[in-house]
């Protein structure tokens, strides 16, 4: 679910990056909009690190996609977290002096949730209660604040509800499946992860779609990556009783429930967020179409055509081979680690298909070598595949096709049944 969360200026923001988690950990897409007071206690840095999303507080930022309307559209579910004395104010008088209340105003038909927090005496004051007053006969749904110690020595209703009952409000106002509020991030892993399955207590890292390289502030060099056939890994492995983390580029699709969502646009973005996520993985999956090159020189205004000078070349450059660098940092570490590559291969005059495969998993260096066939209209954005997994052992190439999730079906047992082989049973 999309969803747009709206962090106000309250010391009570720092609460909220649990919050996101929690939303995050859910399989859902969050965006955050912080006002400016709220960039005070929280920094877009935490916000953008945590909902893997650009954040911004203007609605002067990304203008050419007109950020609020679009966000406003698109959201499937706001939550406004903590919803500050002077931000019930200016969203039942209907102001739009930021992006938060201009996204607000935008929102049509989508749930709206706000969790108040302030001082006692505010959220006591006849204009505050008017003003939720007047949300509540909008269809918003305003929370009560929870009673307690408060941010002085004074204490009363005003605390922020807790992230997991906000959570919960949240999705059950949006009608979403009960998905279990977790805790804080390391007791997290059980409740997301089935406890039986071939794959439980491990950790699976999946990259999926295709990355993204800007050449200016409207365009960029893509590729035809569905993510289709990561999705479906993704959800193989969690059914297989996996903690998923599923690195996501550009997909067509949405990323399935229960899965730990981190978006990323571009080879660069990815290789941060793959460097990273292997620290704790069991198994890493590079399902992603990974541009092998990108622009030289990224224009920070759109390029514009010119009759008194040359139209532009574009210069590009190599991107670093991501699925090489995992495998040379699971071995310098000594890592107990699977790595398990993709390739999308055609044949020609001087190889086949396997040929071209079996060199390529010789230079890549990882234990699986997961290989397409590329011809006119095959595996893009289709929702069936034909693959051959290799093995660096030299094991039999084993053949797999039909729909996309009964080759990722196919794909996580041999992965099972590698582990099983170098790792035995606890
Ligand atoms: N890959 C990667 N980093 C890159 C390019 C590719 O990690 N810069 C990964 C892909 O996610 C995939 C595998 O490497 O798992 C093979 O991708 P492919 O594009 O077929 O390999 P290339 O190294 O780009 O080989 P080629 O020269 O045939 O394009």
């Amino acid at each position: 679910m999309r969803i747009v969360l709206g962090v106000g200026g309250g010391i009570a923001a720092y609460k909220v990056a649990s919050l996101l988690r929690l939303f995050t950990e859910a399989g859902h897409d969050v965006t955050v909009i912080p006002t400016e007071a709220a960039t005070r206690f929280v920094g877009v840095a935490t916000w953008e690190a945590l909902s893997g999303h650009p954040v911004s507080n203007s609605v002067f930022d990304e203008v050419h996609t007109v950020n609020h309307v679009r966000l406003g559209h698109e959201a499937e579910l706001i939550v406004v977290a903590p919803a500050t004395a002077d931000l019930l104010a200016r969203a039942a008088t209907g102001q739009a002096n930021d992006l938060l209340s201009n996204t607000l105003l935008m929102a049509g038909g989508c749930p709206v949730l706000m969790a108040p927090a302030m001082h006692t005496e505010m959220w006591q004051h006849p204009a505050t209660q008017a003003n939720v007053e007047t949300l509540r006969s909008r269809g918003i749904t305003v929370l009560e604040p929870a009673s307690g110690r408060l941010t002085g020595s004074d204490s009363g209703p005003g605390r922020l509800p807790e992230p997991e009952a906000i959570f919960e409000a949240a999705l059950a106002l949006a009608g979403a499946p009960s998905v279990p509020a977790t805790p804080p991030l390391s007791a997290s892993d059980a409740l997301l992860a089935s406890p039986r399955g071939p794959l439980a207590g491990l950790t699976v890292t999946i990259s999926a779609g295709g990355t993204r390289e800007p050449l200016d502030p409207v365009r960029f060099l893509g590729n035809r990556s569905s993510g289709k056939q990561g999705v479906a890994l993704a959800a193989a492995a969690r059914d297989a009783g996996a903690k998923v983390r599923l690195l996501a580029a550009h997909m067509d699709v949405p990323p399935p429930a229960g899965v730990n969502v981190v978006k990323v646009e571009t080879a660069l973005e990815l290789r941060k967020a793959a460097l990273h996520a292997a620290a704790d993985s069991d198994v890493i999956i590079m399902a992603a179409a990974v541009a092998d090159f990108r622009p030289a020189d990224v224009s920070g205004t759109k390029i514009k055509k010119r009759d008194d000078v040359a139209d532009p070349v574009i210069s590009l450059v190599r991107n670093p081979d991501i699925l090489r660098e995992l495998v040379e940092t699971r071995d310098a570490a000594s890592r107990r680690q699977l790595i398990v590559g993709f390739a999308a291969e055609t044949g020609d005059a001087d190889g086949d298909v396997l040929d071209y495969a079996a060199a390529k998993l010789r230079r890549k260096a990882c234990d699986l070598l997961v290989v397409n066939h590329v011809g006119q209209d095959k595996v893009f954005g289709e929702d069936t595949n034909s693959v051959v997994i290799l093995s660096r052992t030299g094991s039999e190439p084993q053949e797999a096709s039909g729909s996309k999730s009964d080759v990722a079906a196919a794909v996580i047992d041999r992965i099972s049944a590698e582990l099983s082989r170098v790792v035995p049973p606890a």
